[in-house]
């Protein structure tokens, strides 16, 4: 583990919401006299048992009430921070969900300023750096995201790109493509979650409908050889989230996961954590664990190249980080690739 540490990677695909732990949840709740239906971190770690991506989403809204003022999305960001920098994260692509917390009577200024502050700090004390994601709930109404986009424009240079996430089945990309026009004529960059528990035509629709730059997941695509050699043809990046399809049973286990098929196809497949508080793991575990499906230490350093390749970043700062991959000894993830 502490041999994977040693690569330097982005995370690409990772929800500041999905990384509350339970005990930062219980701190900021009693700070901010908010009753949990849970006795203690031991009960509501139990809860973690999820059955798809909808028994997880319930949960996972319900843990992010107790988020009530600056404070508290500076604490969830900057104990993220330090827990990826600790793994050899060195730039994060970080997805927020601004209607989850509209929808609670919390500003967007307050989310936003808050994260921000957290983001600053760990560019300037823990060298990491980073971009904020903005991500549309995918299960509400175009009117709302347009409404949304609203108050992201606002915020234009704090954000480099806008997502879809949320309940994907019956709610196609295809339902926003007037707010990712919008967002792209206004200078966003575009992302989308597709092809996690929805159909392969979902990220085709990403594709040709919201131009997407990449999809997030979208391990689905690997029912379509035709959309596969597309996505190896356009070198379009997948973030998969191996303990996340796991513990949303995308797949049955980790051992029957298609990231290495995924990436022997040709594909730009990167590794990402999701949410890593109700998963069972940061980007580190999952590096770790696909480790085991037989990826020699070159190819777990492609992963992390394939994650700077993929990133927003600026050329100067990507040739940088590429070359610190460069720099890393290969003996010392030697132990990391063996199963
Ligand atoms: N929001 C947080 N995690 C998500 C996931 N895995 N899929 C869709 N929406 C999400
Ligand atoms: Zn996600």
């Amino acid at each position: 583990m502490t041999e994977i540490h040693a690569l330097p990677k982005a995370e690409l695909h990772v929800h500041i919401e999905g990384t509350f732990e339970p005990e930062l949840i219980f701190e900021i709740a009693a700070r901010n006299r908010v009753a949990l239906p849970y006795a203690n971190v031991e009960a509501l770690r139990a809860a973690y048992d999820f059955s798809d991506l909808q028994s997880f989403l319930g949960v996972y809204y319900a843990g992010m009430d107790v988020l009530r003022v600056e404070r508290d999305f500076y604490d969830l960001t900057i104990a993220y921070l330090r827990r990826a920098v600790a793994q050899g994260v060195r730039h994060a692509e970080i997805f927020f969900d601004p209607q989850a917390h509209l929808s609670r009577g919390i500003a967007f200024d307050v989310v936003v300023n808050g994260i921000r502050q957290a983001l600053r700090e760990g560019e300037r004390d823990l060298r990491v750096t980073s971009h904020l994601i903005l991500c549309f709930l995918r299960d509400l109404s175009e009117e709302s995201a347009m409404e949304t986009l609203d108050l992201a424009l606002r915020n234009r240079e704090k954000i480099v790109a806008v997502g879809l996430d949320s309940a994907e089945l019956g709610n196609p990309p295809s339902k926003f493509v007037r707010v990712f026009d919008r967002a792209r004529a206004e200078g966003f960059l575009t992302v989308a979650h597709a092809g996690e528990e929805g159909p392969p035509e979902y990220v085709a629709e990403a594709l040709d409908l919201l131009k997407v730059a990449r999809v997030d997941h979208g391990v689905r695509c690997m029912e379509d050889p035709a959309l596969v050699q597309r996505l190896v043809r356009e070198r379009v990046p997948l973030t998969v989230c191996p303990l996340s399809n796991v513990r949303l049973r995308v797949v049955r286990s980790l051992e029957e996961h298609p990231l290495k098929r995924m990436f022997d196809a040709g594909l730009l497949v990167t590794v990402n954590s999701d949410d890593p508080a109700y998963f069972g793991g940061y980007v580190g575990e999952n590096y770790a664990g696909v480790a085991a499906l037989g990826f020699t230490t070159e190819e777990l350093a492609t992963l992390a190249r394939h994650s700077f390749e993929a990133s927003f970043l600026e050329e100067p700062l990507r040739r940088r980080y590429l070359e610190e991959i460069a720099g890393v000894d290969g003996s010392e993830l030697q132990d990391a690739a063996l199963p």
